[in-house]
């Protein structure tokens, strides 16, 4: 196999199999974390789907997941060059093809235009319009089956201080139209904290505030913990250079637990590195169930000719209707802070 890129020179304590290695993502994976994006979150399913409007509950996602690749290009770009963004590698990765593992691994969804050339077709043709029938699962396992690489789960962030660029946000809000209003209401409505409380103030330097922005594991790899270490890793990284807090929001209760720590792991916190360090989570918002929100309730007063009063954007779809977001304070303890 060709060389993978180095792992990670410190761990900061974060254990994971031998095969397995944490390494600093660099700009020619970006297409890897892209495909792995468009699968895991709108393939998959989470509320983007719903955020982006135009894939109706029951319906194919395939266009939106691969129109995903296409148009959140600079996005996925700048999250992978933020130097904050890291992957967890396969060392003994079975690659299906000869061709990828001459390469360390290769994306075949351009093979031959078979997918992103006809997808392009027919988007140019019918921008915005995806009425195709029920998930067509041959054109998703191969989709699947073209990630042919040893990147098996990744975790992206950026400083706080260095958001991505006016352009890409501009970008980024019109793929999901939704997103701008409903992190409006979030910080208007849900926010626990007062609005004078320190980590609700833009920070005022670089390295003060790490925000977290999305975390997969490939299909085949969940359920081995590589979530959890990743996120705990990109956590005690922060800290390790001088982030104070970081900041998440998820809708996957794995996720919202890789951040908290159970009575077990008190017990045992030299096992858990981030509890050991003393750091504490707290869920700032809350929402139990997306389902109750109409369009209205986000600002938003018609859609298609349809009263904003009578559209609920989430309702129908098969992912967890709950959504946290979530602040970890990465400040190290001192003999004069009080018990947290
Ligand atoms: C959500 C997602 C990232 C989880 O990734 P994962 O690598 O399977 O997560 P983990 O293996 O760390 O944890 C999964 C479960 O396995 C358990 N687990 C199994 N082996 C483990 C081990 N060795 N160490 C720690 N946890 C382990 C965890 O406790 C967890 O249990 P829980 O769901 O009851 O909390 C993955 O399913 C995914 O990519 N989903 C689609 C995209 C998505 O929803 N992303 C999150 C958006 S913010």
């Amino acid at each position: 196999m060709p060389p993978l890129p180095p792992p990670v020179a410190n761990t900061h304590g974060i254990e994971l199999p031998a095969r397995y290695r944490i390494c600093l993502l660099t700009d020619e994976y970006t297409d890897w974390v892209k495909a792995l994006y468009s699968d895991g979150f709108l393939l998959r399913a989470t509320p983007w789907v719903a955020m982006n409007r135009t894939a109706p509950p029951g319906r194919s996602r395939v266009n939106l997941a691969l129109s995903a690749f296409t148009e959140l290009d600079g996005f996925h770009r700048y999250l992978v060059n933020s130097g904050l963004s890291y992957a967890i590698f396969d060392t003994e990765y079975a690659f299906q093809r000869p061709g990828s593992a001459e390469a360390g691994g290769h994306l075949y969804w351009d093979d031959g235009g078979v997918f992103l050339g006809q997808h392009e077709h027919q988007r140019q043709q019918n921008r915005g319009d995806y009425d195709e029938d029920e998930e067509d699962d041959a054109k998703v396992n191969r989709l699947v089956e073209g990630m042919d690489f040893p990147l098996v789960c990744y975790g992206l962030s950026y400083d706080a201080f260095a958001p991505y660029p006016a352009e890409t946000q501009k970008i980024v809000n019109a793929f999901y139209p939704l997103r701008g209003p409903m992190f409006e209401y979030i910080d208007q409505h849900l926010d626990k904290r007062p609005r004078d409380h320190p980590d609700r103030q833009p920070p005022t330097r670089p390295r003060e505030i790490l925000m977290r922005n999305g975390c997969i594991t490939k299909r085949g790899y969940e359920g081995r913990g590589l979530m959890t270490a990743l996120n705990r890793f990109i956590a005690l990284e922060a800290r390790a250079r001088g982030f104070r807090g970081l900041s998440l929001g998820t809708n996957s209760p794995t996720v919202m637990r890789s951040y908290f720590f159970n009575a077990d792991d008190e017990k045992k916190k030299g096992k858990n590195p981030m509890a050991a360090a003393g750091m504490r989570s707290s869920v700032f918002a809350h929402v139990d169930n997306l389902g109750q929100f109409r369009l209205s309730d986000f600002g938003i007063k018609e859609e298609n000719g349809i009263d904003g009063k009578e559209v609920y954007p989430f309702r129908g779809y098969w992912f967890s209707q709950k959504v946290w977001l979530i602040w970890c304070d990465l400040a190290p303890l001192s003999p004069s802070s009080p018990p947290r």
